[in-house]
C-alpha cells in the first residue's frame, strides 16, 4: 500500500495552495449540502431495512419501486428535519438540487428492479453502499455540474475504485476527521477549489455500527459475502464519509 500512497501525498501538497481560495460561500450552503447528504443517508436506510425482502429467494415482485423506496426516505427525512422535501421552493438551489436527489434515488431503484425482483437467487448484492453509490453517480449526472455528492472512505478502508477519496477528501479525513480530538458527527467544510472552479465542500462522517461489522469487522482478510476481505473495523470507526461539492 505504502508505495501508492506517495502520489496521493504529492497531489495532497498540490491541492493545499488553492485552499483558501474561493468565493464567500452562499448563505445556505452547509444545510443545502446537509439537507442532500440527509436524504442520501435515508434512502440508504430504507435499502437496508428492506434487505431481507431484496433476498428473499422465493418472491418474484417484490413492490420495491423507486416511489416506494422514496416515499419512505421523505417519511424519515421529515421525521429527522421536521421539513417536508417536497414542499421546498423547487426554483431556490435547495429545491432544485434535494429533488435532484430524489430524482436519483428513484432512477436506481427502478433501473434495478431487474434485480431486486429476480426469483431463484438469494443475496443479490444490491446492498446499501452500492445502492448509495448509484444514487450519487446519478445524482452527480442530474445536478449538471452545480453539486456533486460520493461516499467514501479512508483511504485503506476503499472497496470500489469509484469511491477513492480524492486529495481533499484525504486531507481532511487524516488530518480532521479522524483526530481524536475531533467532535463526533461533527461536518467539516471549507471553500476549495475543485476541478478549478470555485466551491463549498463539506465532508460529514459516519461510524461503522454493529451491522456494517458483517462485513467491514473482522476477522481482517477474511471474504465477506460480497466477496471483498474484510478490513478488521471496529464498532465506532469511522467507516465513512459523505462528501458533498457545491459549485459557486
Ligand atoms: C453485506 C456486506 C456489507 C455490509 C453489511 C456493509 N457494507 Fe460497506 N460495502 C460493502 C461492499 C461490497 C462495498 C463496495 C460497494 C461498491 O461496489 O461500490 C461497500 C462499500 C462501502 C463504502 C464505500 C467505499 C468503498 O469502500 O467502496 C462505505 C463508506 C461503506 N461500505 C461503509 C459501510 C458502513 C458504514 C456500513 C454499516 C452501516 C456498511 N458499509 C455495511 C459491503 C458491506
Amino acid at each position: 500500500m505504502s508505495f501508492s500512497l506517495r502520489p496521493a501525498i504529492l497531489a495532497l501538497c498540490v491541492a493545499l495552495a488553492p485552499y483558501a481560495a474561493g468565493a464567500a460561500p452562499g448563505e445556505n450552503d452547509m444545510g443545502i449540502a446537509q439537507s442532500l447528504a440527509e436524504m442520501l443517508r435515508d434512502a440508504r436506510t430504507v435499502i437496508s431495512d428492506k434487505q431481507d425482502l431484496i433476498n428473499d429467494q422465493q418472491l418474484g415482485d417484490k413492490h420495491l419501486t423507486g416511489e416506494v423506496v422514496l416515499e419512505q426516505a421523505v417519511a424519515k427525512y421529515e421525521k429527522d428535519t421536521g421539513v417536508d422535501p417536497k414542499k421546498l421552493d423547487p426554483a431556490s438551489r435547495q429545491g432544485r438540487l434535494l429533488r435532484a436527489m430524489m430524482a436519483a434515488i428513484v432512477e436506481v431503484v427502478d433501473d434495478n428492479q431487474p434485480t431486486i425482483n429476480e426469483k431463484g437467487t438469494g443475496f443479490k448484492g444490491f446492498i446499501p453502499a452500492v445502492f448509495a453509490r448509484m444514487v450519487a453517480e446519478s445524482f452527480d449526472h442530474l445536478a449538471k455540474g452545480e453539486a456533486e455528492i460520493k461516499v467514501t472512505a479512508p483511504l485503506e478502508l476503499v472497496r470500489n475504485r469509484k469511491a477513492r477519496p480524492d486529495p481533499w477528501e484525504i486531507q481532511v479525513i487524516e488530518k480532521r476527521l479522524l483526530d481524536r480530538a475531533w467532535p463526533r458527527g461533527q461536518p467539516f467544510s471549507a471553500e476549495v477549489e475543485t476541478n478549478g472552479r470555485p466551491a463549498f465542500r463539506v465532508a460529514v462522517p459516519e461510524y461503522y455500527v454493529e451491522s456494517c461489522l458483517v462485513c467491514h469487522g473482522s476477522p481482517k482478510g477474511e471474504m465477506d459475502i460480497t466477496g471483498y476481505p474484510k478490513e478488521g473495523g471496529k464498532l465506532n470507526d469511522l467507516g465513512a464519509v459523505i462528501s458533498i461539492t457545491l459549485y459557486h
